[in-house]
């Protein structure tokens, strides 16, 4: 059996890596010829715990990554993980999956092959039916179904713990007609993953499964986000408190109650922008998640606000945010509540420094030399009138009174709420924590 996987980045890579590191012969396709040649080196072009180690053990055994489309041609299972950005105006943008499966159609109609075709890039309900089909039959001269399998199979791994998550994902969803290319996909996952849920559903559902999933997450965040700024108005409220305990309720669940600068990332944002324009389009007004999207919206304003406060104007203040990636154990800022936040500050010609573990290289790539970039948090922070912790990276938890030693004004905006028991000799605001 041979495994297809078009589009190497987060998903399709470690997708790639792992089934290669269990010796499943895989050939990993990206048009992007650089990032194949570092990948075949063994070298991630984003960083991602234990994807490295995966994807040598893959590469020593039976992983091929190419830039060459017509490797393809052997496949019985071909993968299509490319990303579906946003446009301008919130709706999804598939130009990129369009040309994957276009490239994959004019193969089809040269293989004796009859593989399945599976799409895990996140596309809104419908895509399948009214865009890619169309595209495969047209370009392959085959039907789905007869010559060729078509299943919907979203992913749901999150960034910073990808590998795990592909080696022990919490459902599998399989969309599609009841072929048996259903069934031989079905086979496939129940021996990859034995004990994990399979569900079985059509085209549609399974598109939409994706978004619901995203979307309620994100409703959980702008929820505790809009209690956390009730607390922060609410001496002596404490926000991690309420969340702990409204956790243990097993009806809310104690996951993704973390106040904070808001929800970023590539896809939580961009996957409600697709909703929301996709109900729209449709006809309906989606009030629930046009609030959870204000919400996330208005909470960058409210940390802005919170330092106008206290430094009055921001011209010419020194400001340090420590933390640019949208999440830790990443490297990716890509709409990054923190990068966000420092153009808002350069807006108000706010001079800032940054640090960050492993984002310093992508936020140069946005700010070049609008911005300083500091080689330690502590060096952030010198001279520094105002912190703004913003990415809970485990190394932070470590700042102490020693570490704001050399700040101009100690001043410490804490989104995290990760120094409170350091009891800093500071003005400090936890986000979330009502001060007494
Ligand atoms: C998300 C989904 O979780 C994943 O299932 C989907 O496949 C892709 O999109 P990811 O983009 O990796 O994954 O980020 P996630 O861990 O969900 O975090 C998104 C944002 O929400 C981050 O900015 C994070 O800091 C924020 N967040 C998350 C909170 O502010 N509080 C929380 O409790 C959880």
């Amino acid at each position: 059996m041979k495994i297809g996987i078009i589009g190497l980045g987060f998903v399709g890579l470690s997708f790639g890596s792992v089934l290669a590191s269990k010796g499943k012969n895989v050939v990993g396709i990206d048009v992007d010829a650089e990032k194949c040649k570092k990948i075949r080196n063994g070298v991630s072009p984003f960083f991602e715990p234990d994807l490295e180690r995966i994807l040598k053990i893959g590469l020593k055994k039976k992983l091929i990554i190419t830039d060459d489309f017509s490797l393809i041609k052997d496949c019985d299972m071909i993968f299509v993980a490319v990303g579906t950005p946003q446009k301008s105006n919130g709706a999804i943008e598939l130009s990129m999956i369009k040309k994957a499966v276009t490239s994959i159609g004019i193969i089809l109609a040269k293989t004796k092959k009859n593989p399945i075709v599976l799409i895990k890039s996140t596309v809104i309900p419908g895509t399948m039916q009214n865009v890619i089909l169309p595209i495969l039959e047209k370009r392959s001269g085959k039907k789905a179904g007869k010559e060729f399998g078509l299943i919907s199979n979203p992913e749901f791994l999150q960034e910073s713990s990808a590998i795990r998550d592909t080696k022990f994902p919490h459902v599998i969803v399989l969309g599609g007609y009841q072929t048996k290319f259903m069934k031989k996909a079905k086979s496939f996952f129940s021996k990859l993953h034995p004990n994990v849920s399979i569900v079985i559903t059509n085209h549609q559902t399974a598109e939409m499964i994706k978004y619901a999933n995203n979307s309620f997450l994100a409703t959980k965040i702008s929820f505790i986000n809009q209690l956390s700024n009730i607390c922060q108005n609410t001496p002596g409220a404490n926000i991690d408190d309420i969340a702990k305990t409204i956790g243990l309720d097993p009806r809310i669940g104690a996951l993704f109650l973390n106040a904070g600068p808001g929800y970023g990332g590539s896809c939580l944002p961009k996957d409600m922008k697709a909703l929301i324009n996709f109900a729209d389009t449709i006809g309906i007004n989606p009030t629930l998640l046009n609030a959870v999207e204000k919400i996330n919206q208005k909470q960058i304003q409210n940390i802005v606000s919170l330092i106008e406060k206290t430094l009055g104007t921001l011209a010419l203040k020194q400001i340090t945010v420590l933390g640019t990636a949208f999440k830790p154990n990443t490297d990716d800022i890509r709409d990054s509540i923190a990068i966000e936040l420092i153009k808002k500050l350069l807006k108000k010609k706010s001079r800032i420094t940054i640090y960050d573990p492993k984002a310093m290289k992508n936020t140069k790539d946005v700010f070049g030399e609008k911005i300083i970039y500091a080689r330690s948090a502590t060096e952030a922070l010198n001279k520094s009138q105002c912190a703004i912790l913003m990415t809970h990276w485990k190394q932070f938890e470590k700042l102490n009174n020693s570490s704001i030693k050399y700040m101009n004004k100690k001043f410490v905006i804490d989104c995290r709420r990760i120094l409170v028991e350091k009891k800093l000799q500071a003005e400090y605001h936890a986000i979330g924590i009502g001060k007494i």
